[in-house]
């Protein structure tokens, strides 16, 4: 039987309520509960989360074990009416055993294939432990690194966010859902939530619909074209409609528009949140509005088992929406070969090669910022090494590390130890006892300074209002320069920092962000010249907090004031300078690169003819012309100078990373077709508009390698 006459089967066998225990997610207990036990019995939990709190991300929540997953599996299996197995989730963010980059560090690698293997890697180790389904990619769009939450998503940029949901889609899935080892998706947080404002968690955004369509949506439509199983829906309103209850977002945009087929899980609790978020009475209401709007799975509030069949009774929802819920949710556990394959075997998994990748990954996704030819040190030189971070291992796993150890996790100290054994002068990490450090310092050739965030101060419900870095480390960079020796600061950062006051001190700087179980050794393979870096940045570096939002998508200023791009900063603040610190795309190599003229093969192509499947054509000759092979991120941007409504001064549109040996000039080409010049109206239509447009290809988003072509 085909899996939709194997739904209307059970459907037709099924009792009201058993539909709705389909729809009621519970947190996973941890030891054996009776209790629970008769609730799946009587077929009323179709899903339970691992998770003990609802931001995990920086608790510590245990996972279930392998012996009762599948004791709990078994009742629903063998002993509830229907045999319905249940989907286990869990928050599998970035890793599991083994943690990569947080996602706004693996964007910043801009290598998607590797990302799509190590997403493969992780499904792999989660799967073994009993997980169905992960509570990821986080596709959440953000401007603003005040917001903890920036850590998880890809940036600002919508084409890097669609690239990016594809390869952890594709990763996490793989070639057959039903495979043991892989995982159901879940894109969230649809839709809105990077843009809370002030950057403050769970707060209200404001987002025209022209916005939505062309930043907030690409990345969850490249996540629904790339099959993605679930949807998670966001805890935000926009402009006063919360999405829990939004038939907008959940059924017009997400099923109408984007194709979506899968099902939708609340965010967790948020269904009752509608009363506080002042739409709903009482959890009736609450219930009554969130399945009414598309909203399939509640997440652990209970707030649909509790109400939904007194709501038929009363016909305030009727029995084909609770229908339809359930369809959706049977429909992925079938997908997903639940019904054939319920038990997890628990395989042993040798994590060496997921430890490679995660190391290739940390290398890729590090960027370095500065280099006043410092780097790569001499493992012969001496190196003081100082810092709150040189002994750290949590914060190197980042938040959203459920499973990933810190004892496992070497720390930066000890990496280094492990590349140049004694020439390493461990100093003390307190700035209290920093006589002691200059005085190890005085001896070393070059003083690297190990700087950061901790993860704590990342992740959900953990926003700044400041971004610079702590005053002591500041302060720790200012003593250390004074000293006149050569001053490298690595930060082990969640999100960008302010640089204003910072860089101006250091003679390089490299961003190795909380980049998972291989953070320190990454850092040294590059410290040390092993790897030549190759990270670009997926988000804007503001100078300071208060030029937040701050990106290189920005539309222009009729007044010539479009300082990102250097026109007029002094017009925008009477009392700095708004240009970024580092701008979108930005990363300095050992290497050199060298841009050649852009070769259009045409220059003019009709509008139907592009519609009909023509595109332009364009190539770019880049020699490495420095002294290592080295990878570089090529970058295309389009400017659609004239159109009905403002289109951005720069907007990334293609890119490709590859290695260049030194001295070798490497060919790059890249097509535009009708997909890539246009833009959504406020309707969600995609449409291309004739003019011209200006191409830029180049080593980030401030490149001047332009050329013009028209579409008549
Ligand atoms: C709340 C978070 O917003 C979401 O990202 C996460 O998946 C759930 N908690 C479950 O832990």
């Amino acid at each position: 039987m085909d899996i939709e006459s194997r739904i209307e089967e059970l459907l037709s066998r099924m009792t009201l309520q058993e539909k709705i225990g389909q729809l009621n997610q519970v947190k996973a207990p941890l030891k054996a509960d009776e209790a629970v036990f008769e609730q799946i019995r009587q077929g009323k939990i179709g899903s339970f989360i691992m998770a003990t709190t609802a931001h995990a991300g920086n608790d510590d929540t245990a996972i279930t074990e392998n012996l009762l997953i599948n004791k709990m599996q078994k009742i629903a299996v063998e002993e509830s009416r229907l045999g319905i197995p249940i989907i286990y989730g869990r928050d599998v963010i970035h890793g599991h055993r083994t943690v990569y980059p947080v996602p706004l560090a693996s964007a910043a690698s801009f290598n998607p294939e590797l990302v799509e293997k190590c997403y493969r890697n992780i499904a792999r180790e989660a799967t073994a432990d009993g997980v169905n389904w992960t509570f990821s990619p986080m596709l959440d769009l953000s401007r603003d690194p005040r917001w903890g939450r920036i850590i998880e998503g890809p940036g600002e940029d919508p084409y890097v966010g669609a690239t990016m949901a594809e390869a952890c889609v594709k990763g996490f899935q793989g070639d057959d859902i039903s495979n043991k080892d892989s995982l159901v998706a879940c894109a969230k947080h649809y839709i809105g939530y990077g843009a809370s404002e002030g950057g403050r968690d769970y707060h209200r955004t404001e987002i025209s619909d022209y916005n939505l369509y062309n930043y907030y949506l690409p990345a969850f439509r490249a996540a629904v074209n790339a099959g993605v199983g679930t949807v998670m829906s966001s805890f935000n309103d926009i402009s006063g409609q919360p999405v829990t209850s939004g038939k907008k977002y959940l059924t017009d945009i997400l099923r109408g528009k984007l194709g979506f087929e899968g099902f939708v899980v609340s965010d967790w609790d948020a269904v009752c949140q509608l009363k506080k978020q002042g739409v709903a009475e009482n959890d009736a209401d609450c219930a009554e509005l969130a399945i009414n709007a598309g909203l399939d799975m509640n997440m652990t509030d209970k707030v649909y088992i509790n109400n939904l069949e007194q709501l038929v009774i009363e016909g305030k929802v009727s029995e084909e929406t609770i229908n339809t819920a359930v369809r959706r949710v049977l429909k992925i556990k079938l997908q997903k070969g639940l019904f054939e394959k319920p038990y997890c075997d628990a395989p042993e998994i040798d994590r060496t090669e997921h430890l490679k990748d995660a190391r290739a990954i940390a290398e890729e996704s590090m960027v370095l910022l500065k280099n006043d030819g410092v780097l790569p040190l001499s493992k012969n030189s001496k190196v003081a090494l100082v810092g709150p971070f040189a002994r750290e291992r949590r914060a190197l796993l980042g938040s959203w590390t459920l499973d990933g150890k810190a004892e496992e996790t070497p720390n930066f100290a000890e990496a280094m130890k492990a590349v140049i054994g004694n020439n390493m002068l461990l100093s003390d990490d307190n700035i209290a006892v920093l006589d002691n450090s200059i005085a190890r310092a005085v001896k070393a050739d070059v003083v690297v300074l190990a700087l950061g965030e901790s993860e704590k101060v990342t992740g959900e419900a953990y926003s700044v209002s400041d971004i610079s870095l702590p005053k002591n480390q500041v302060e720790l960079i200012h003593r250390y320069k004074a000293l006149g020796k050569k001053v490298v600061g690595v930060f082990f950062c969640g999100r960008p920092m302010a640089m204003e006051g910072v860089a101006e001190y250091l003679d390089a700087i490299l961003y190795a962000w909380h980049a998972g179980s291989e953070t320190a050794n990454a850092a040294c393979n590059i410290l040390f010249g092993d790897v030549v870096p190759s990270g670009k940045t997926a988000v804007t570096f503001p100078k300071r907090t208060g030029h937040i939002p701050m990106y290189y998508n920005v539309t222009s200023s009729g007044r010539k004031v479009d300082c990102y791009y250097g026109e007029n900063p002094q017009n925008c603040y009477v009392d700095s300078y708004p240009t970024p610190a580092f701008p979108f795309g930005f990363g300095l190599s050992y290497t050199e690169f060298e841009y050649g003229e852009i070769v259009s093969r045409t220059n003019e192509i009709t509008l139907s003819d592009l519609k009909n499947g023509k595109s332009f054509n364009f190539t770019v000759s880049v020699k490495n012309t420095g002294d290592y092979d080295g990878k570089e991120t090529v970058q295309l941007y389009i400017r659609d100078k004239i159109a009905s409504v403002m289109r951005p001064l720069r907007e990334l549109k293609a890119f490709e990373k590859r290695l260049i040996n030194k001295g070798d000039t490497e060919t790059f080409s890249f097509q535009l077709g009708y997909d890539k010049l246009g833009f959504y109206t406020e309707n969600g239509d995609y449409t291309v508009e004739k003019g011209e447009f200006e191409i830029y290809i180049g080593e980030n988003c401030l490149t001047t390698n332009k050329t013009t072509v028209e579409i008549i």
